[in-house]
């Protein structure tokens, strides 16, 4: 990813930055774009992984869909040329007014995720006089086995709507004259590594359409969300992601009805190997069992280790040395600011360029300003002139 010529226009750039190799990118986009056309299956990028609009409109230009999770977002795709259609939005807590965006723009769909939100939905479609489509998230209780704060299909998690409900929530739709039931919609984690997993919610998912086939209601569209996890470890070796034996599972296991669609919202595997994060050493600080590799960037640009402990491939791009081993710390004021601990580098030194590997998701759309730091820069491979 890294040759000499973008290392050295790397060091006559300021540090910190996001820098994204668009034509990993593309190839990203096209490979699971001929897997998921082999079964007409549709795919919206999850724009919360990076909603940068240079990403966006590649994205566009291969003919996704996006699946947004806010008014913003909604915003900010119909603003980089996704038509209305191919919109999906969800979230536990959508407010009137991001509602009332959503049935303006007459997106594909509006994922529900409880009671009183279709209550609310048909209200605000009744006062415009207009039919809404509507999928219901169900909560399938299945354990995605990835880190706690990234499941999200277990009963105890805030998301979708549980089964024992859906009695309820089937008697208040008849009443919901102003929504129309399309589909439905489910999300179990993120980062999923064992498709074992996904296996397992397809057949939760056919339990689920026959449920309701035996209530007389036929589904036009089913989501199955996204969660398909990187290679965090080896990013060179597995730059993308094995979108072969994802789709096909769910081709093998999913009990599809003639005309039905199946949707999936990606994020993470479309965007995350494509980013790095640059940055410079300020500091090498002796401590006690380790050295410090002190970094110009910090939590502020990068957020997931101090979050969720994960682990991001780090690399000196410019020394030779032999390994030493290092604590690779950022400058901000907490013990969590840490991207790495004994991480073995070598030999390092003020001014030397680390970049921090599969980045592109999460990373600089969870940047923040504290500790008054500066909004976080990005480079695209497009625009690297030597
Ligand atoms: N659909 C829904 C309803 C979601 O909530 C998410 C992610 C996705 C799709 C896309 O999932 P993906 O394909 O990217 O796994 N900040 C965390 C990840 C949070 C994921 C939130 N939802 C991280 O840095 O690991």
């Amino acid at each position: 990813m890294f040759n000499k010529k973008l290392i050295n226009k790397f060091n006559t750039i300021k540090t910190p930055f996001y820098y994204y190799d668009l034509e990993l990118l593309k190839k990203t986009i096209e490979v699971l774009n001929k897997e998921a056309s082999k079964y007409k299956f549709i795919i919206h990028y999850a724009l919360k992984a990076n909603s940068n609009k240079r990403i966006l409109e590649i994205i566009r230009k291969n003919k996704m869909g996006v699946d947004c999770v806010s008014g913003n977002e909604i915003l900010r795709s119909i603003d980089t040329g996704f038509i209305a259609e191919d919109i999906v939005f969800a979230g536990v807590g959508k407010t009137d007014e991001e509602i009332n965006l959503a049935i303006k723009t007459n997106i594909f769909c509006i994922n529900c995720e409880s009671m009183q939100e279709l209550e609310v939905i048909n209200q605000l479609a009744k006062n415009v006089e207009k039919i809404i489509n509507v999928a219901l998230r169900i909560n399938p209780n299945i354990n995605a086995k990835t880190h706690h704060y990234i499941t999200t299909g277990l009963e105890e998690n805030k998301f979708g709507i549980n089964t024992w409900q859906l009695d309820e929530i089937l008697n208040k739709l008849k009443e919901l004259n102003n929504l129309k039931l399309t589909g439905l919609h489910f999300h179990i984690g993120s980062q999923i590594t064992d498709l074992e997993i996904f296996r397992g919610l397809c057949i939760r998912v056919n339990e689920m359409q026959h449920w309701f086939n035996d209530h007389n209601i036929e589904l036009q569209h089913i989501n199955v969300g996204g969660g398909l996890g990187v290679d965090y470890k080896e990013p060179q070796k597995y730059s993308i992601p094995d979108f072969k034996s994802f789709i096909e599972i769910f081709h093998k296991f999913l009990e599809i009805h003639a005309n039905q669609k199946v949707h999936f919202e990606i994020g993470r595997a479309i965007v995350a190997q494509c980013g790095s994060l640059i940055s410079k050493v300020i500091f090498i600080k002796k401590g006690i069992n380790t050295n410090f590799a002190i970094l110009d960037a910090g939590m502020t640009e990068l957020m997931r280790p101090a979050l969720y402990q994960s682990y991001h491939k780090i690399e000196n791009l410019i020394s030779k040395g032999l390994p030493e081993r290092y604590d690779v710390v950022g400058p901000i004021c907490e013990s969590s600011d840490t991207f790495g601990k004994a991480v073995m580098l070598p030999q390092t030194k003020r001014g030397d360029i680390i970049a921090i590997r599969t980045t592109g998701a999460y990373g600089e759309v969870m940047s923040s300003g504290y500790n008054l730091r500066s909004p976080v820069r990005r480079y695209y491979s497009d625009d690297m002139i030597f």
